[in-house]
């Protein structure tokens, strides 16, 4: 397989089959899904985390199926390889089946999206199906699921009680029976993850959820240290982009205010004989 081949689902269970751990991470526009794509990454999420990371919204319930799909299309644009799911927003699935395939419909033909991903275990099961039957591939998003961050107690590490932990392991079950591809975890115990990819016959995902899983997620504001709110136990900062980004604009700031910058390579000329004929038609019109 060439390293370009844009990556479908087989491909995702391959890696799966010889134990290969998939790569995914969010992004929300052109030129970081392309920095991603190029440095190889398996899978894209553009989650409705964007409207916290980009548009400074304190929770996801902001983001509208509108913002979801012109950044999709920005992030699909941008990508060769990676498998591209695009997270269905607060509203967008819950209240019909209907609306669920109408709107999943959107993320694949106006976002170029391969995937779309809603979160809930059997509560959401009949919308995963309904979509699935339409021709759209779903991922399940189970745990730590923001949407109901009322419902669930909180921004929290879910099923660390018995009785929580067997209702996980349970949603994931319904999940991969109503025909989800693949299912996300998002801050649930290592222990109770294990048991969950043991169970599976499809591809789990994990955010804060362990090792044990098939792939790992992470948000990209928060590997690039880019996201100031809060940072959730289970992220790892992989460079200090906000720092060099700051620095660069101080720079810049001194620069201006100084004069160092422009300097004349920055400047554009005026050819030497279109110069003297600017000079003599404003000396005539003297
Ligand atoms: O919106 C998002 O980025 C997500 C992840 C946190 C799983 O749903």
């Amino acid at each position: 397989m060439s390293e370009r081949k844009k990556l479908t689902i087989p491909d995702l269970y391959a890696m799966v089959e010889r134990g290969e751990k998939i790569t995914f991470l969010t992004a929300y526009d052109y030129p970081t899904a392309r920095l991603e794509d190029r440095a190889g990454i398996d899978m894209i999420l553009v989650g409705d985390s964007g409207a916290m990371c980009l548009l400074g919204h304190e929770t996801t319930l902001p983001a509208t199926m509108d913002f979801m799909v012109e950044i999709t299309a920005a992030v699909s644009r941008a990508v060769e390889r990676a498998f591209v799911v695009g997270d269905m927003p607060y509203m967008s699935y819950q209240p019909s089946n209907e609306l669920a395939i109408k709107n999943a419909g959107r993320f694949i033909s106006e976002g170029g999206a391969d995937a779309v991903k809603l979160e809930g275990g059997a509560r959401m099961a009949e919308r995963v199906e309904a979509i699935v039957k339409a021709g759209i591939p779903v991922m399940g998003h189970i745990g730590l699921t923001p949407q109901a961050a009322t419902l669930i107690g909180g921004l929290k590490a879910q099923g660390r009680t018995a009785e929580t932990a067997a209702r996980l392991i349970e949603d994931a079950k319904v999940l991969e029976e109503a025909g989800a591809f693949a299912i996300l975890l998002e801050a649930i115990p290592a222990r109770v993850a294990e048991i969950i990819v043991r169970n599976a016959t499809v591809p789990i995902l994990s955010i804060g959820s362990g090792a044990a899983c098939h792939g790992q997620l992470l948000i990209v504001h928060d590997i690039l240290n880019l996201f100031e709110a809060f940072t959730p136990k289970f992220v790892k900062v992989y460079a200090d982009v906000a720092a060099v980004m700051l620095q660069a604009f101080r720079e810049y700031i001194e620069e201006v205010k100084s004069g160092k910058f422009p300097t004349p390579d920055h400047e554009y000329r005026i050819p030497k004989e279109e110069w003297k004929r600017l000079q003599e038609m404003l000396d005539e019109g003297r």
